[in-house]
């Protein structure tokens, strides 16, 4: 794993963020975040100025890891790589992308969810992929068949994960970190509750921690 996965890693969880106001809410948000244990962030090309977000974030909180999420062209990777982002992150797997990362050495973790995707980001070298939607495609009973074949990979399960079963996915050591929305919801941010945000995060790390430890 690379510096960038380790610290990843041990933060345990990846909030999955989509502002539609970069320049009212990305430092508070920034704040709040930091403030509950969870120095780390996918800023989705959902909404558009992500690449804004991201790069006010980075500069309130330069200790951030800050990735862009959603990404689904290299033009989208070049703007966010610009803003500062520290890793991309795409939907799916796509060839492209993976290939453009992987040349200029970015962490780049891929939406994967069949053993055809696995395969295909075998050939990139990666080890770290994201598992997305989780919950629909089969959640951890699914990731944990797909690693009997490809015990090579650590997996980011995101899409339906939430306080109630984060402590089942991060049990898991297949499990590299869990990303999620449910900590910074549309809602949330729209009407700024950033403790709310911030007690949210900081009982996620506390729960992974636990998990991690007791298994
Ligand atoms: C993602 O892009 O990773 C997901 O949309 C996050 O899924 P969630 O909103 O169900 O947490």
């Amino acid at each position: 794993m690379t510096d960038i996965d380790q610290k990843i890693h041990g933060i345990g969880i990846v909030p999955v963020i989509k502002l539609n106001r970069p320049e009212r809410d990305a430092a508070p948000l920034a704040r709040a975040l930091c403030a509950g244990g969870v120095s780390v962030a996918e800023v989705t090309f959902r909404a558009a100025g992500a690449d804004t977000a991201i790069r006010l974030m980075r500069s309130k909180r330069p200790e951030m890891l800050i990735g862009a999420g959603t990404v689904l062209t290299t033009k989208q990777a070049d703007a966010a790589l610009e803003a500062g982002a520290a890793f991309i992150v795409t939907p799916g797997f796509d060839p492209e992308i993976t290939a453009y990362c992987v040349e200029k050495r970015v962490p780049i973790y891929p939406g994967c969810t069949t053993p055809t995707d696995y395969h295909a980001a075998l050939k990139f070298g990666l080890e770290v992929l994201k598992f997305f939607p989780a919950e629909q495609s089969g959640g951890l009973a699914k990731i944990k068949a797909m690693s009997a074949p490809f015990p090579m990979f650590r997996i980011m399960p995101t899409g339906g994960i939430s306080l109630s079963n984060l402590r089942e996915y991060a049990a898991s050591p297949i499990i590299f970190a869990c990303g999620g929305s449910y900590m910074v919801t549309a809602d949330l941010i729209e009407t700024g509750q950033w403790e709310k945000i911030t007690d949210l995060c900081r009982q996620s790390v506390e729960i992974v921690k636990e998990a991690r430890s007791n298994g």
